[in-house]
Protein backbone atom coordinates (compact mmCIF):
# COMPACT_ATOMS: atom_id res chain seq x y z
CA UNK A 1 0.00 0.00 0.00
CA UNK A 2 1.14 3.45 -1.02
CA UNK A 3 2.85 5.15 1.82
CA UNK A 4 3.73 8.61 0.39
CA UNK A 5 4.42 10.85 -2.16
CA UNK A 6 8.23 11.51 -3.26
CA UNK A 7 9.22 13.90 -5.94
CA UNK A 8 11.98 15.94 -7.28
CA UNK A 9 11.24 19.92 -8.66
CA UNK A 10 13.43 22.41 -10.22
CA UNK A 11 10.69 25.46 -10.61
CA UNK A 12 7.86 24.14 -8.49
CA UNK A 13 5.41 22.52 -10.63
CA UNK A 14 6.24 19.00 -9.38
CA UNK A 15 6.33 19.95 -6.34
CA UNK A 16 2.78 21.76 -6.55
CA UNK A 17 1.27 18.51 -7.68
CA UNK A 18 2.98 16.65 -5.47
CA UNK A 19 1.17 18.59 -2.91
CA UNK A 20 -1.79 18.07 -4.37
CA UNK A 21 -1.92 14.89 -4.88
CA UNK A 22 -0.75 14.49 -0.98
CA UNK A 23 -3.82 16.46 -0.13
CA UNK A 24 -6.09 14.39 -2.11
CA UNK A 25 -5.05 11.20 -1.23
CA UNK A 26 -4.33 12.21 2.57
CA UNK A 27 -0.42 11.28 2.11
CA UNK A 28 2.34 12.81 2.99
CA UNK A 29 5.16 14.01 0.38
CA UNK A 30 8.33 14.79 0.38
CA UNK A 31 11.75 16.02 -2.51
CA UNK A 32 13.39 12.91 -2.64
CA UNK A 33 16.52 13.90 -0.61
CA UNK A 34 14.05 14.68 2.54
CA UNK A 35 12.41 11.35 1.63
CA UNK A 36 15.56 9.03 1.71
CA UNK A 37 16.28 10.54 5.50
CA UNK A 38 12.78 10.34 6.76
CA UNK A 39 10.63 6.94 4.76
CA UNK A 40 12.26 3.25 5.76
CA UNK A 41 14.11 1.56 2.73
CA UNK A 42 11.37 -0.12 0.33
CA UNK A 43 8.52 1.93 1.53
CA UNK A 44 5.81 1.85 -1.26
CA UNK A 45 5.60 5.51 -2.27
CA UNK A 46 4.13 7.70 -5.80
CA UNK A 47 6.99 9.04 -7.37
CA UNK A 48 6.87 12.44 -9.28
CA UNK A 49 9.53 13.83 -11.11
CA UNK A 50 10.05 16.80 -14.04
CA UNK A 51 11.46 16.04 -17.34
CA UNK A 52 14.75 16.98 -18.36
CA UNK A 53 15.21 16.13 -22.01
CA UNK A 54 13.25 12.87 -21.45
CA UNK A 55 15.45 12.04 -18.12
CA UNK A 56 12.57 11.84 -14.98
CA UNK A 57 15.06 13.38 -12.79
CA UNK A 58 15.62 12.11 -9.31
CA UNK A 59 13.80 8.83 -10.51
CA UNK A 60 17.44 6.50 -10.71
CA UNK A 61 17.85 7.67 -6.93
CA UNK A 62 13.63 7.16 -5.51
CA UNK A 63 14.12 3.68 -7.50
CA UNK A 64 17.20 2.69 -5.26
CA UNK A 65 15.55 3.54 -2.16
CA UNK A 66 11.82 2.83 -2.56
CA UNK A 67 9.50 0.21 -3.78
CA UNK A 68 7.57 2.90 -6.53
CA UNK A 69 4.08 2.12 -7.56
CA UNK A 70 3.22 4.67 -9.45
CA UNK A 71 5.39 7.55 -11.20
CA UNK A 72 4.25 10.97 -13.03
CA UNK A 73 6.40 12.70 -15.41
CA UNK A 74 5.89 16.26 -15.30
CA UNK A 75 7.03 18.05 -18.35
CA UNK A 76 6.03 20.56 -20.21
CA UNK A 77 3.12 20.53 -22.31
CA UNK A 78 1.58 17.26 -24.14
CA UNK A 79 3.72 15.11 -22.24
CA UNK A 80 1.61 11.62 -23.10
CA UNK A 81 2.72 12.03 -26.19
CA UNK A 82 6.23 11.23 -25.08
CA UNK A 83 5.33 8.06 -22.92
CA UNK A 84 6.72 5.74 -24.94
CA UNK A 85 10.32 7.23 -24.99
CA UNK A 86 9.98 8.54 -21.27
CA UNK A 87 9.11 4.36 -20.24
CA UNK A 88 12.54 3.31 -22.51
CA UNK A 89 15.07 6.43 -21.58
CA UNK A 90 13.74 5.78 -17.87
CA UNK A 91 14.25 1.91 -17.43
CA UNK A 92 10.19 2.34 -15.65
CA UNK A 93 9.14 -2.04 -15.59
CA UNK A 94 6.32 -3.16 -16.36
CA UNK A 95 3.49 -3.46 -14.14
CA UNK A 96 4.03 0.30 -12.74
CA UNK A 97 1.58 3.08 -13.22
CA UNK A 98 2.87 5.92 -15.27
CA UNK A 99 0.18 8.88 -15.19
CA UNK A 100 1.67 11.95 -17.48
CA UNK A 101 1.14 15.19 -16.46
CA UNK A 102 2.06 18.61 -17.90
CA UNK A 103 3.17 21.22 -15.67
CA UNK A 104 4.18 23.96 -17.83
CA UNK A 105 7.36 25.89 -18.38
CA UNK A 106 8.50 28.56 -16.48
CA UNK A 107 11.28 30.38 -17.64
CA UNK A 108 11.77 33.04 -15.09
CA UNK A 109 12.45 30.58 -12.48
CA UNK A 110 15.21 28.38 -14.03
CA UNK A 111 18.74 29.74 -14.15
CA UNK A 112 21.95 29.13 -15.71
CA UNK A 113 21.92 26.61 -19.01
CA UNK A 114 18.68 25.91 -18.35
CA UNK A 115 17.44 28.96 -18.52
CA UNK A 116 19.50 30.17 -21.97
CA UNK A 117 18.28 26.64 -23.79
CA UNK A 118 15.16 27.03 -22.95
CA UNK A 119 14.84 31.00 -24.35
CA UNK A 120 16.74 29.57 -27.01
CA UNK A 121 13.91 26.88 -27.63
CA UNK A 122 11.19 29.46 -27.15
CA UNK A 123 12.42 31.73 -29.52
CA UNK A 124 12.67 29.29 -31.96
CA UNK A 125 9.51 28.03 -31.87
CA UNK A 126 8.09 30.87 -31.79
CA UNK A 127 9.28 32.19 -35.13
CA UNK A 128 9.01 28.79 -36.72
CA UNK A 129 5.29 28.66 -35.83
CA UNK A 130 5.04 32.42 -36.07
CA UNK A 131 5.82 32.37 -39.68
CA UNK A 132 4.14 29.08 -40.41
CA UNK A 133 1.38 29.18 -43.23
CA UNK A 134 -1.94 26.85 -42.24
CA UNK A 135 -0.72 26.15 -38.55
CA UNK A 136 -2.48 23.13 -37.11
CA UNK A 137 -4.80 23.29 -34.01
CA UNK A 138 -1.63 21.89 -32.18
CA UNK A 139 0.42 24.55 -33.95
CA UNK A 140 -1.97 27.35 -32.51
CA UNK A 141 -2.13 25.82 -28.93
CA UNK A 142 1.78 25.85 -29.11
CA UNK A 143 2.48 29.18 -30.11
CA UNK A 144 -0.21 30.55 -27.55
CA UNK A 145 1.58 28.30 -24.79
CA UNK A 146 5.69 29.41 -25.35
CA UNK A 147 4.36 32.85 -25.88
CA UNK A 148 2.70 32.92 -22.31
CA UNK A 149 4.69 30.36 -21.03
CA UNK A 150 3.38 29.56 -17.45
CA UNK A 151 2.49 26.91 -15.36
CA UNK A 152 -0.13 24.45 -16.14
CA UNK A 153 -0.64 22.58 -13.07
CA UNK A 154 -4.41 21.91 -12.24
CA UNK A 155 -6.03 19.70 -9.70
CA UNK A 156 -8.26 18.34 -12.69
CA UNK A 157 -5.25 16.81 -14.44
CA UNK A 158 -4.73 14.33 -11.31
CA UNK A 159 -8.29 12.35 -12.19
CA UNK A 160 -6.48 9.42 -13.43
CA UNK A 161 -4.20 8.96 -10.81
CA UNK A 162 -7.07 9.39 -7.81
CA UNK A 163 -8.94 6.66 -9.89
CA UNK A 164 -6.51 4.10 -10.13
CA UNK A 165 -5.14 5.00 -6.48
CA UNK A 166 -9.01 4.75 -4.66
CA UNK A 167 -9.55 1.03 -6.60
C1 LIG B 1 16.66 21.89 -19.85
C2 LIG B 1 15.20 21.48 -19.86
C3 LIG B 1 14.81 20.36 -20.57
C4 LIG B 1 13.45 19.98 -20.61
N1 LIG B 1 13.07 18.86 -21.28
C5 LIG B 1 11.76 18.51 -21.33
C6 LIG B 1 11.33 17.33 -21.99
O1 LIG B 1 12.12 16.54 -22.50
N2 LIG B 1 10.00 17.08 -22.05
C7 LIG B 1 9.07 17.92 -21.48
O2 LIG B 1 7.86 17.66 -21.58
N3 LIG B 1 9.45 19.00 -20.78
C8 LIG B 1 10.75 19.32 -20.70
N4 LIG B 1 11.16 20.42 -19.99
C9 LIG B 1 10.13 21.22 -19.28
C10 LIG B 1 9.99 20.86 -17.80
O3 LIG B 1 9.93 19.46 -17.59
C11 LIG B 1 8.69 21.52 -17.27
O4 LIG B 1 8.85 22.91 -17.30
C12 LIG B 1 8.27 21.07 -15.87
O5 LIG B 1 7.02 21.65 -15.60
C13 LIG B 1 9.27 21.48 -14.82
O6 LIG B 1 8.85 20.98 -13.56
P1 LIG B 1 9.27 21.70 -12.20
O7 LIG B 1 8.58 23.05 -12.19
O8 LIG B 1 8.78 20.81 -11.13
O9 LIG B 1 10.75 21.85 -12.19
C14 LIG B 1 12.48 20.79 -19.93
C15 LIG B 1 12.90 21.92 -19.20
C16 LIG B 1 14.24 22.26 -19.16
C17 LIG B 1 14.66 23.46 -18.35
Amino acid sequence: MVKAIVYTSKTGNTKEYARLLGEKLALPYYDVKTAIHKLPKNTEIIYLGWLMAGILKGHKKANKHFNIEAVCPVGMLNVKEQLDNIIKVNKIQSGIQVFCLDGGLEIDRLNGISKLVMKIMKSGITKGLSEKQNKTEDDEKMLKFVQNCCSLVDETNLGEIIRWYSK
